[in-house]
């Protein structure tokens, strides 16, 4: 089992959080997302704790809940005292209807558009962190016409290669996202913002990466960050900064391969640079944000499916296939992603059987994985992928029309619905 929530009852059935997900499917259908509230929470509570330990208080976890949005997630966390970031103003309406104060909100986004902008200062939130030069400039000029000052952060690319699949990396120098630290456009932007009378700078930004299972590039990036500080105050004397916001990226285990470090361990090396790097360069510590995802819900979420058809091609390989697919988990379509999956009803069997799992979309990339060992399916069996916590429900679609599954939130033996799953109707709900 990957996550701590997991475990098998003596009916030989996968548990989440103690409930009995056999039970869950029958209950609410399938496909299923289940989500863990314990473990969210367990997770929520040792980011703020490593912050009490290595930080001592300076600075805060934020969630960035593009893993996963949805009201629920959102005010789980809040209770837990992260703040809340957000990627779109869909986002950024789930986290105020969740009941997220507009200060506790920090809006990224490599293309924010005018209406996102203006919602954002709207509702007064806390800090945009603005990706670009033109972006600025139009802040700037939405704040003046409505007679606000926005609080800003700027989202640097420090030029780190983090060890992660391409497609998720992002603090190298060819990324569509911040501006560029070597080229002497972020100074550039800096001065700007400086310069500019309604938008305050109050943090830098960086973010290298996503599933990184190394401490070091955090570290570099940490230091790289603090020099360009130092740089800023040299250029800017009695400038000083009151956030420096890390990013997330923290890798979480989808297989046993997979040596995910304990928080912990980022938390202490990262601190322990950036404590050394300011009394090094004689700079005051700024409070230090870090916004991860993944690590937050990735683990706590497993989804059920129902086994449909098995098709074996002697010689070649077994589908397995099931009532979800790319619709609801993107992710090997995608990434070729790696998850663990068990046949849900067979949890004390040995898995004896490799599988193919395929979904039930027209597309022959429909995958959820390839190569899993699994116990001896049989049509009707539930089978549980775990580890789908983040960037499932996320990126989720209606791809051949079909409807989104349901998620069920659950906690010490209890459980809740906490997204309902879409019918027909609510397909052709926008259609004229
Ligand atoms: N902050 C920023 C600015 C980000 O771009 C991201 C992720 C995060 C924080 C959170 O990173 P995390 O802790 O979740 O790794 N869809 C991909 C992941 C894309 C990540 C995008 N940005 C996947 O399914 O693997």
């Amino acid at each position: 089992m990957t996550a701590q929530c997991l475990a098998e009852n003596d009916k030989g059935h996968l548990t989440i959080s103690g409930c009995d997900t056999v039970e869950l499917a029958g209950i609410y259908g399938t496909p299923l997302y289940v989500m863990s509230e314990d473990e969210i929470r367990r997770v929520c509570r040792s980011y703020v704790d490593s912050f009490q330990k290595y930080y001592n208080c300076k600075g805060k976890p934020l969630y960035a809940s593009k893993a996963f949005c949805c009201m629920e997630i959102v005010r789980i966390v809040l209770s837990e005292g992260l703040d809340v970031e957000v990627v779109s103003g869909g986002e950024l309406y789930t986290a105020l209807k969740a009941g997220a104060p507009g200060e506790r909100i920090h809006f990224q986004g490599n293309n924010k558009t005018d209406a996102e902008l203006q919602m954002a200062l709207d509702h007064g939130v806390g800090d945009i962190v603005v990706d670009n030069p033109a972006e600025l400039e139009r802040l700037n000029a939405f704040a003046k016409a409505a007679g606000k000052v926005a609080k800003i952060s700027l989202r640097i690319t420090p030029g780190i290669e983090a060890h992660t699949h391409e497609f998720i990396r992002t603090g190298q120098l060819d990324s569509k996202f911040g501006t560029d630290l070597q080229s002497g456009a972020a100074m550039a932007l800096v001065d700007r913002a400086l310069e500019l009378e309604n938008v305050a700078l109050t943090g830098l930004h960086c973010h290298i990466g996503s599933q990184i299972l190394e401490t070091e590039p955090f570290v570099h990036a940490a230091q790289v960050m603090l020099v360009f500080y130092k740089e800023i105050t040299v250029r800017h004397p009695g400038f000083t900064l009151s956030s420096l916001n890390l990013g997330g990226g923290f890798g979480i285990r989808y297989t046993q391969q997979d040596r995910a470090l304990p928080y912990d361990d980022y938390m202490q090396a990262v601190s322990a640079a950036v404590f050394e790097r300011c009394a090094a360069l004689e700079l005051p510590v700024p409070d230090i944000y870090i916004e991860p995802g993944r690590s937050v819900v990735g683990e706590a979420g497993i989804t059920l499916y129902t086994v449909g058809n098995i098709k074996e091609i002697p010689g070649v390989r077994s589908y397995v296939s099931v009532d979800g697919g790319m619709f609801e988990n993107p992710r090997y379509a995608l990434y070729l992603s790696e998850y663990t999956a068990l046949i849900a009803n067979k949890a004390d069997k040995g898995k004896n059987f490799t599988a193919t799992i395929a979904g039930k979309c027209c597309e022959s990339g429909d995958l959820i994985g390839e190569h899993m060992p699994l116990q001896q399916p049989a049509p009707g069996d539930i089978l549980a992928v775990l580890s789908t916590g983040a960037y499932n429900y996320s990126m989720a679609s209606n791809y051949n029309r079909n409807p989104r599954p349901a998620c069920v939130m659950v906690s010490n033996g209890t459980h809740r619905l906490v997204i309902r799953r879409e019918t027909y109707e609510d397909l052709i709900r926008c259609d004229i």
